[in-house]
């Protein structure tokens, strides 16, 4: 993929803005469908940070594209097609966003981030070094920072529309959407988080964890937003899985670390980032599209 142009503000379609999030804005075409346009945007700790990363908004729309199509005969998801000459007139630059955009059926999101965890690292680590339990539920004792889980788990977190979002337990999802709901949102993003954690295996990738979300339209229940990219998912070098170092995850690690050494008090606005850790970031993302779906 040649290198494009950044590309953080959206002022190309014609069409009612219906979301502007953090990182893709959402707008209707009218029919229940929808345009989601991905940007170039990064954020941490719900602040876009400046500038965007080149490409990361074409790398994260076409990993999407290509997760849908692998897990498509699994469960149903909010994809039609990606295709920008079907679109018409509402776009003014086709180049720009060609890989950029997805036309989607519009679903009522259910306000769950789906968490899938393989592998105790991150939060799901720091919960276990307080407590010996993530999101309420026991683990085995003495697991070590990244070792494997005997089993995936499902630790959800609810979407609060202001602040952070919310780890929650299973009972008190129960307690808000329902048992039946919760069992089947669970088995659904544990049995994906299972397909493609065996998929990245077979190209030397471990998945350690995940975020998905699903919507309804009418009773069914589908998969939306974007799945099992490096925003969403903490994707490892099978090489370099070693609990004995620090392990350097293939995504944002670069920002992390930067903002880690900055002394950001996650309040305010960041530093802007260094064009180093822009160069770096942008190259690990487009290092997890190749690793994924380049032809063995
Ligand atoms: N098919 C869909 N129907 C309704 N909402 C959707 C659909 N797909 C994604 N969304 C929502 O669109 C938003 C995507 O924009 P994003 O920049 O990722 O937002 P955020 O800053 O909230 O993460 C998310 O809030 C997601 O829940
Ligand atoms: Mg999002």
């Amino acid at each position: 993929m040649t290198r494009t142009a950044l590309m953080t503000a959206v002022d190309l379609v014609k069409a009612p803005l219906m979301y502007k999030g953090k990182v893709r804005e959402l707008y209707d075409l009218g029919n229940d469908q929808m345009l989601i346009v991905v940007t170039d945007r990064i954020s941490a700790f719900d602040y876009v940070l400046e500038p965007g990363i080149p490409d990361k908004g074409n790398v994260l729309n076409l990993v999407t594209r290509a997760w849908f199509e692998v897990t498509a005969q699994f469960m149903q998801n909010h994809m039609i097609h990606c295709d920008i000459d079907q679109l018409g007139d509402i776009i003014v630059d086709k180049e720009v966003l060609r890989h950029r955009i997805m036309v989607t059926r519009k679903a009522t999101r259910i306000p769950v981030e789906c968490v899938v965890r393989g592998y105790v690292t991150g939060g799901g680590w720091r919960q276990y070094q307080e407590t010996g339990m993530i999101n309420g539920r026991e683990l085995p004792a003495g697991l070590r920072k990244n070792e494997r889980l005997p089993h995936p788990i499902f630790t959800p977190a609810k979407k609060n529309d202001v602040g952070h979002d919310e780890d929650i337990t299973i009972a008190e999802m129960e307690a808000w959407l329902g048992e039946k709901l919760t069992a089947q949102l669970a088995e659904k993003s544990i049995m994906l988080y299972v397909l493609a954690h065996a998929y990245c295996e077979d190209r030397g990738i471990v998945l350690a964890d995940t975020k998905l979300e699903f919507g309804f339209i009418d009773d069914e229940i589908l998969l939306i937003d974007e799945i099992f990219t490096p925003d969403s998912s903490r994707f490892w070098a099978m090489d370099k899985y070693d609990l004995d170092i620090e392990i350097d995850s293939m995504d944002k690690e670069p920002v992390r670390t930067f903002l880690a050494n900055s002394n950001w008090d996650k309040n305010s606005q960041p530093d802007p980032l260094p064009a180093e850790v822009v160069e770096e970031t942008a190259q690990r993302y487009t290092q997890i599209l190749h690793a994924l779906f380049q032809e063995k």
